[in-house]
């Protein structure tokens, strides 16, 4: 039964794929948004998150199947993201616990999320640590390019086995590219380095007034320069071709080698 249902979910993910409207009413939608600020709509277990619910779909299928015990995020704001994937990271625990019969506490839990943020402001700082989850959280603050951060980075990495990354902070092609050369090699293979806002490459350039990045200098521009010299990553394109609305379209990178 469920070989079938997925066999015709990827029957109508091709059919999409194949559905050049269907992807320039999603491109337009898109651009809609971006002028209503919707993607600061919605909060994950009370935090605010500054994601498309597709890409948190998408992460939460890729925390299920990959079952990191680190997830190294840049880019912090209110903590949304850091909630999300720490509350997966929690459920892993709990159904490992379901089916082991062995209850780990959480303050002794290997799997955690670890935020990087050149300024965390003292609100969301004080609302994260308050929150329920914040044992599995770790936040460091200062530029997710400084070499002092990424070492700091590399030395809690070397504790963990399965490691996931996820890139939001600066947008510019220059950060992006350094950001990939420091924490994509700490992706464990199999799993993901996903890299955020690679649509601002396909928007015109005036939906970012004020922002240093806009098409021809983005997150996207940074993995095809990336993507030259390191063939242990491919885009997954399966990701965007089901999300259709997404903010990381050829951002999903998977660690093949
Ligand atoms: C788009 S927000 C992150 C959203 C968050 N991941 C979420 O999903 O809710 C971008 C964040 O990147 C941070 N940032 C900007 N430049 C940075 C840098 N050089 N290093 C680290 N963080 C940076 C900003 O302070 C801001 O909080």
């Amino acid at each position: 039964m469920y070989k079938q249902f997925k066999k015709e979910c990827l029957e109508n993910i091709d059919g999409q794929s194949a559905d050049i409207e269907y992807q320039d009413l999603s491109r337009k939608w898109q651009l809609k948004s971006f002028q209503h600020k919707y993607m600061y709509n919605f909060e994950v277990l009370g935090r605010p998150i500054i994601q498309y619910p597709q890409d948190m779909t998408a992460i939460q299928e890729l925390i299920w199947n990959i079952r990191p015990d680190l997830i190294i995020e840049t880019g912090i704001a209110h903590g949304g993201s850091l909630i999300l994937s720490a509350s997966m990271l929690a459920l892993l625990d709990m159904t490992d616990a379901i089916e082991s019969g062995v209850v780990i506490d959480p303050g002794t839990s290997q799997r955690k999320v670890l935020g990087i943020d050149i300024d965390i402001r003292e609100h969301n700082r004080s609302a994260i640590e308050a929150h329920p989850l914040a044992s599995r959280i770790q936040m460091i603050q200062g530029s997710s390019i400084d070499f002092g951060i990424i070492d700091l980075a590399k030395e809690i990495a070397s504790d963990h086995q399965c490691i996931l990354v996820c890139l939001d902070s600066n947008h510019t092609k220059d950060h992006v590219l350094a950001e990939l050369e420091a924490y994509a090699p700490l992706t464990s293979i199999g799993s993901y380095c996903v890299v955020y806002d690679t649509i601002v490459d396909d928007m015109p350039a005036s939906t970012f007034p004020n922002r240093p990045w806009g098409p021809g200098d983005n997150p996207k521009t940074a993995i095809r320069e990336y993507l030259k010299n390191h063939p242990e990553f491919e885009i997954d394109k399966s990701i965007q071709q089901k999300l259709l609305i997404t903010s990381a379209p050829d951002g999903y990178l998977k660690r093949v080698k």
